[in-house]
């Protein structure tokens, strides 16, 4: 018997307050463009490419059809010793937009797989030098690196790892880049790049030699978007060659146009020894992420199994590779290079972020910050921390936006497909609900 309302007990929703959602649930039944639609029908303009994945917008026919064509081929194929072709097509793609010299791509389903699988690689690497003492790790306050226990022990938003502390692999933690000289400022701050130093101090006090690697978020996302200081990436590199680490750049958010280049790396001009990616490798539509990595570092792995008949890399997935993810992808890198969608992105981004820079003085916003296709907006807290973010982030729906919130920030990252005239819906909508003073 069909349902005729929706039974919300059984599935428990991530990163979710199930209790206030099953009081007042906010649904999205229908997507189109950078537009969802309720069940009820009412039109929610999406300011955060859903959860920064459709840069392309929704809805998107040429992968639908390419999902499609792929599934009745090919649905799936195991890669534990089998393949298909349409995996090595398409890392040979990414190997074309990927910085210059990380050419080697290893898939999996989510960002988290892909940040846990970059971890692994890189204690891989250095136990086939000879140096398995370096199996500790450095992130950063802040940062985001996903929910797998890998990414669980580099978080640096600490709510996601305080519960699970039990299970954590061993990281030490940078300061943020965040300070206060650099409230209302538009792209990279010129203060900060000194922060970099803590990697030096972090090697010092627990010998460089027990590090494996330091990861970052070129751009921190999910915390509300903070840009880089100039020179701070510049430093973070040099540290980690001087000090015999890779540096990891956890591109998830930042990838694939989002800064305005295909990747922050290019972007900043600083290439890192992995780099991870997922969210828009297939506009959102299948899941899918992948790490990408240098010849160099593939190449060492494997001669360490010598002529062995074993794997190089004890790990993988069901899921890596996907055939029908990897048909996904390359239709969504195929509208990205057609529709020219990195360019779109660079010439929209003075646009959006004058729009987002027009909200500094509204009763609600403490901060503004942005780079190319994100911003990050601090709203002034409640005496709970966080309750204002999901008070905004709820006014905001029923008002016809959908922005994603983490704490008392949000992060707005449309699509590069938005037009000028949907970025200002945008901003409208924004202007309204921000300059409420009873929210409190
Ligand atoms: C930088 C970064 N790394 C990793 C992840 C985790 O990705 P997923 O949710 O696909 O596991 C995210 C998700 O937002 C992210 O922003």
């Amino acid at each position: 018997m069909q349902p005729t309302q929706t039974n919300f007990e059984n599935h428990w929703m991530p990163f979710t307050n199930n209790r206030a959602f099953r009081e007042t649930p906010q649904m999205f039944a229908r997507a189109e463009g950078v537009h969802y639609f309720t069940p009820e029908g009412n039109d929610v303009l999406d300011g955060s490419s859903g959860l920064f994945c459709t840069p392309a917008g929704h809805g998107r026919r040429e992968i639908a059809d390419a999902v499609h064509a792929q599934l009745m081929t090919l649905d799936y194929t195991p890669h534990f010793q089998r393949a298909a072709p349409v995996s090595f097509e398409l890392a040979t793609r990414l190997s074309q937009i990927l910085p210059e010299g990380l050419d080697r791509v290893f898939f999996a389903s989510s960002g988290s797989e892909a940040v846990d699988s970059a971890m692994k690689i890189c204690l891989s690497y250095h136990r086939a030098k000879g140096e398995g003492q370096r199996n500790r790790f450095v992130s950063r306050n802040w940062g985001y690196h996903g929910v797998n226990l890998g990414g669980t022990s580099l978080a640096g938003m600490v709510n996601n790892r305080r519960e699970f502390a039990g299970v954590t692999c061993d990281v030490v933690h940078m300061r943020h880049t965040w300070r206060e000289d650099q409230r209302y400022t538009p792209g990279q701050p010129e203060t900060g790049a000194d922060l970099a130093d803590d990697l030096e101090e972090i090697c010092r006090n627990y010998g460089a030699e027990t590090i494996a690697g330091v990861f970052v978020e070129p751009i921190a996302g999910s915390i509300g978007t903070i840009v880089p200081p100039k020179g701070y990436l510049e430093r973070l590199r040099a540290i980690a060659d001087k000090y015999g680490l890779l540096l990891i750049f956890d591109e998830v958010i930042t990838g694939f146009g989002r800064t305005g280049s295909a990747f922050a790396a290019e972007e900043f001009a600083v290439t890192p020894d992995l780099m991870t990616m997922a969210k828009a490798l297939t506009n959102g539509a299948v899941p899918m992420s992948a790490v990408a990595t240098s010849a160099a570092i593939q190449e060492t792995v494997f001669a360490a199994a010598g002529d062995t008949d074993r794997p190089e890399l004890f790990h993988g997935y069901t899921y890596s590779a996907h055939p029908v993810a990897c048909a996904a992808a390359l239709a969504a890198l195929d509208i990205y290079q057609g529709e020219k969608l990195f360019e779109r992105s660079r010439a929209l981004s003075p646009v959006f972020l004058d729009l987002i820079f027009g909200l500094r003085n509204l009763a609600q916003v403490t901060d503004l910050r942005g780079y190319g296709m994100m911003a990050g907006i601090q709203l002034k807290p409640a005496e709970t921390p966080g309750l204002k973010g999901s008070q905004v982030q709820r006014a905001l729906f029923d008002a016809g936006l959908h922005v994603k919130a983490t704490g008392d920030a949000l992060i707005v990252a449309p699509a590069f497909v938005s037009s000028q005239s949907e970025l200002e819906q945008m901003a409208d909508i924004l202007r309204r609900v921000l300059g409420r003073t009873e929210l409190h």
